[in-house]
């Protein structure tokens, strides 16, 4: 027989490996009851597949472990901060860098130093930490993804991308000077790691700038949205996901970047903008909330495994395997029937629990109820992201009621194996088989903010 394709593998060996403990079907039962029904809760002792996130969850390159022991910890100038800002100026380009803990860190700082009371923030679709840092200085977060994302069956290859009209008429109606900038994530983490498209960048830079509104990036996942460019963009096949990343970049006027992502670290983030002002002002306030800002609260080490991270991050080779594995379960999925949010995207495969589940109300919480359900059969670990992560509207107290109800299954970054994505798939697989049995949720406690974190379940 001919041989039709060649399969693709990781550009690595393993070297070390991180033993798991197998549970049974009733210490499961028992563990998601006790953490309330909510992911976040169970100890990662009792998981064995753990797909709550693909931040901070990624396996380092031997480099990076070998990083970690050039840690110089002085207080003022380390070694690696001036490693990290050369990788930052290399592969992104911005002129001024303030390393935080974490990307919240970065959102808080830039929220602070750019919005009033009263301003307006556009953005592709709101991710919960940028939001709420976003309101906590005063400013309202406006929605201008195009309205394709919202449908989790629309094939369209740049779902992130913003609508050009719904931002040019916010600006008529509440003026530019109400916009300090536009926050563009790439790529967009709830819309299911949907990438925004070079040429969407650009008129978006066009417009902004007739303006004089500056744009922000979440570049977060920069690397994985230029994979997608590269994939499906005319003119880019040929780029390199580094060529790709730097240009996405020169559209912008700065970003805050978690690199618990990309970056392939397990802490780290930081801001990085081009403006002389707003850098003086940002490493002002980070003294404050994160640490001097030669470290914001990151030790010597973290930021030498990040700058080598966010290097191996732009390698084709890596990103090719990286996606590689995600489009691998998706084609899984799509094969058993599952209802999935299509394209797959980036970081992880997005189970559309209103089609999964159509007899549980979106008030009854269904993919909070599904996540739990699939670690109870299997100890697979996955994270809701509808009702609840939406939280509630600050003015009227009602729940946000988002079109996608979602349960995310995140695959981190170098960890599983191909036969872990068979189990996992067929976990999933199982449960829809079984569908009928689940039943909704009930909130018993509420935390007031990013209440998807802590908040516990009762089942109906
Ligand atoms: N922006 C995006 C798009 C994110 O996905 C995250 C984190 C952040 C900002 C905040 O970064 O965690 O370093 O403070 N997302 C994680 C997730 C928590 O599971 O999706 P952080």
């Amino acid at each position: 027989m001919k041989l039709s394709k060649r399969s693709w593998a990781e550009p690595f060996k393993i070297k070390m490996v991180e033993l798991l403990k197998m549970t049974t079907a009733a210490q499961r039962e028992k563990a998601i009851k006790e953490a309330g029904y909510n992911t976040f809760l169970l100890k990662s002792e009792d998981v064995y597949i753990d797909l709550l996130t693909d931040s901070g969850t990624s396996a380092m390159s031997d480099q990076q472990w070998s990083g970690l022991m050039l840690g110089d910890e002085a207080y003022a100038g380390s070694k690696n901060f001036y490693k990290l800002e050369q990788a930052m100026k290399n592969f992104y380009g911005y002129k001024y860098l303030i390393p935080t803990h974490q990307g919240r860190g970065a959102e808080n700082i830039l929220s602070q130093v750019m919005i009033k009371k009263g301003d307006i923030i556009p953005g592709n679709m709101y991710f919960t930490t940028t939001r709420l840092h976003q309101e906590l200085a005063g400013g309202t977060f406006i929605d201008v993804i195009i309205d394709e994302a919202h449908d989790p069956e629309n094939l369209f290859p740049f779902k992130g991308n913003i609508d050009l009209n719904k931002l040019n008429t916010l600006i008529k109606k509440h003026g530019a000077k109400k916009i300090p900038y536009v926050c563009v994530a790439v790529t967009v983490n709830l819309a299911g790691g949907q990438p925004v498209s070079m040429k969407n960048l650009k008129q978006l830079r066009q417009l902004t700038h007739k303006h004089g509104i500056k744009i922000m990036l979440d570049m977060t996942r920069i690397a994985e949205n230029a994979y997608f460019i590269q994939q499906h963009e005319n003119g880019y096949a040929k780029k390199s996901i580094a060529a790709i990343v730097k240009e996405i970049c020169t559209y912008t006027d700065g970003a805050t970047f978690s690199g618990k992502k990309d970056a392939l670290v397990n802490i780290g983030g930081f801001l990085a903008v081009n403006d002389k002002k707003i850098y003086e002002e940002a490493s002002n306030l980070v003294v404050v909330y994160e640490g001097l800002h030669t470290y914001g609260g990151l030790a010597g080490r973290d930021m030498e495994a990040m700058a080598i991270g966010i290097q191996e991050s732009v390698q084709d080779d890596h990103m090719k395997a990286r996606i590689g594995q995600v489009m691998y379960l998706g084609d899984k999925m799509l094969e058993a029937g599952i209802p999935i949010v299509l394209p797959v995207g980036g970081h992880g495969i997005f189970i559309d629990a209103k089609r999964f589940l159509p007899h549980v109300k979106q008030v009854q919480f269904p993919a909070q109820a599904l996540a739990a359900a699939l670690y109870a059969d299997s100890g697979v670990r996955a994270m809701e992201r509808g009702i609840v992560s939406a939280g509630r509207n600050t003015k009227t107290g009602d729940h946000y009621y988002p079109k996608l109800e979602l349960v995310r299954l995140t695959i981190p970054r170098r960890v599983y194996t191909q036969a872990h994505m068979d189990v996992i798939s067929e976990s999933v697989q199982h449960v829809y088989e079984n569908r009928k049995k689940i039943k909704g949720l009930n909130m018993v406690y509420e935390p007031k903010y990013l209440r998807f974190f802590q908040a516990r379940f009762q089942k109906l």
